[in-house]
């Protein structure tokens, strides 16, 4: 008999509706996609700092996140968000979000077979010979992958001109959230 211990719970969701809502956030993303910048991310650190696309992200997972809290112990809160643009030769190397609560990467430009997916990285090594492990989500445009985070994953290098853009947040217990910013 074998015993599922522990698990790593990754969750995904796909938003309804994607061409028009895509159009939507593609019109109100930051200017720094008409620049040179790779991301927004260092300009929204401030605790509880929301960029101005933040709301019509709010109202496009608005049901993945309810079905999401189902699974969460407490409520929670979306705490931070930026986007995140690669062009040719552009890779964000392996990395985790803090032992936070759980992050997310919403898939909002990503052509399938051009674009490679978020690699995921396991905790712990294969028990047969302690290989690490890797996963790769199926995803595609308009998908929304939910996952713990202290996870190690990496935006692979993107090899195509076309860009890939993603919104990437985190999610923390409102518990945990006070803790850390009571004064
Ligand atoms: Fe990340």
């Amino acid at each position: 008999m074998k015993l599922p211990v522990f698990e790593i719970p990754i969750y995904k969701y796909e938003i309804e509706n994607w061409e028009e809502n895509k159009k939507s956030l593609m019109k109100i993303l930051p200017d720094f996609l008409q620049k040179g910048d790779f991301t927004d991310y260092y300009d929204n650190q401030m605790a509880s700092f929301m960029p101005l696309y933040a709301n019509t992200v709010f109202n496009l997972i608005q049901k993945s996140m309810e079905d999401f809290a189902q699974y969460y112990p407490c409520p929670a809160q979306i705490v931070n968000m930026w986007c995140e643009r690669s062009r040719a030769g552009d890779r964000h190397e392996p990395h985790n979000h803090g032992a936070t609560g759980f992050s997310a990467v919403l898939y909002v430009q990503f052509e399938e077979g051009k674009h490679k997916p978020t690699r995921f990285f396991s905790p712990f090594g294969d028990p047969a010979n302690g290989d690490l492990m890797q996963y790769e989500p199926d995803v595609k445009e308009g998908d929304l992958i939910i996952f713990p985070s202290f996870l190690i994953h990496e935006s692979q290098m993107c090899d195509t001109d076309y860009e890939r853009i993603i919104i990437s947040f985190n999610i923390m217990g409102q518990d945990q959230y006070n803790i850390l910013h009571s004064v």
